[in-house]
């Protein structure tokens, strides 16, 4: 027996399909074999992730770092390093942590590695162990976040049809807990030096430019560009434009022009994103793939012991 459907409470439709699809254990099955059950039906599986954007496998056993990473290898999508600034530990074959950054700090919606010239087509979630409150995993079609923007806020559309928008990234240097000082730059270019980093920044990330400052952090430059990015015939908005600051970068979005955004439109744009989501709450052993040209995703505040595992796909 293979898989049955399931369904979570807060699932919601997008152009008639439900994101995410729910796939539990089918009678008989036992709660071992989901390589066995992905490998058996990739093809089908395939199609109903270009159809959902999101599938959440739940109630099999997958224990372990080594237990996601055979699951993700089941389904046949080539394996690539993960590359951007967020810290992370490789765990497994082709697995890391999902991003370092504080637990209680909120994580905005985004595709992942969408400051990176050729970005991951999938990115796949395992729960180790679930936020004993909040800490959900958000997603949310990004077409949707084009059409709603479009139909709310056309002149600032207009705008950045026009002229675009800059995101200027910002990495600080930070204490190691063995005291050592750690230039951000440095492990995000996985270089210490200057022209080897900025030779892979030009060649591996979507900036136009970074200049290396005298305490150690850089600034890098994207843009003027387009926040909307077709991609696989979608339109998705694929630059985020809110402004953040978290203990190891920052980043500062204006229109392509240098003029500020008013504020509405981040208000706007965080309403829309809310209004079209799902929080998927993590149950120990989920496993959640998204279609990353389709869909964006977040991080909801959570507590210790939250830890959620990810690997990404070409
Ligand atoms: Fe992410």
């Amino acid at each position: 027996m293979g898989f049955v459907e399931g369904k979570i409470d807060n699932e919601k439709p997008f152009r008639g399909k439900v994101f995410p699809k729910t796939y539990l254990p089918g009678g008989g099955t036992s709660d071992h074999d989901l390589v066995e059950l992905v490998k058996d039906d990739r093809a089908s599986l395939w199609e109903a992730l270009e159809q959902h954007g999101a599938l959440l496998f739940r109630s099999f056993r997958v224990d372990s770092a080594e237990d996601f990473s055979s699951v993700v290898d089941a389904f046949g999508w080539d394996e690539m390093p993960y590359e951007g600034a967020a810290g992370r530990t490789k765990k497994s074959n082709r697995v890391f942590t999902a991003n370092e950054i504080p637990l209680d700090e909120p994580i905005t919606f985004h595709h992942e590695m969408s400051q990176i010239k050729e970005p991951c087509s999938k990115i796949f979630f395992f729960c180790m162990e679930p936020s004993p409150e909040g800490g959900e995993t958000a997603i949310v079609p990004s077409e949707v976040v084009v059409e709603r923007m479009e139909e709310e806020l056309p002149e600032v559309m207009e705008k950045f049809s026009q002229v675009g928008m800059i995101r200027i990234l910002h990495t600080k240097v930070v204490e190691e807990e063995d005291g050592t000082k750690k230039k951000i730059w440095q492990r995000m270019l996985k270089s210490e030096d200057e022209d080897e980093a900025r030779k892979r920044a030009m060649e591996k990330l979507s900036c136009n430019s970074l200049n290396f400052n005298e305490d150690g952090t850089a600034d890098f430059v994207f843009g003027p560009m387009n926040p909307i990015r077709e991609l696989g015939g979608k339109r998705l908005w694929f630059h985020y434009i809110q402004n953040y600051q978290c203990f190891d970068r920052d980043g500062i979005v204006t229109y392509g022009d240098g003029s500020p955004l008013p504020p509405q439109v981040v208000s706007v744009f965080d309403r829309i994103l809310n209004e079209n989501c799902v929080d998927v709450s993590w149950r120990k052993g989920d496993v959640l793939v998204v279609h990353n040209f389709r869909f964006q995703h977040a991080r909801r505040p959570g507590k210790p012991p939250r830890s959620i595992l990810v690997s990404v796909c070409k």
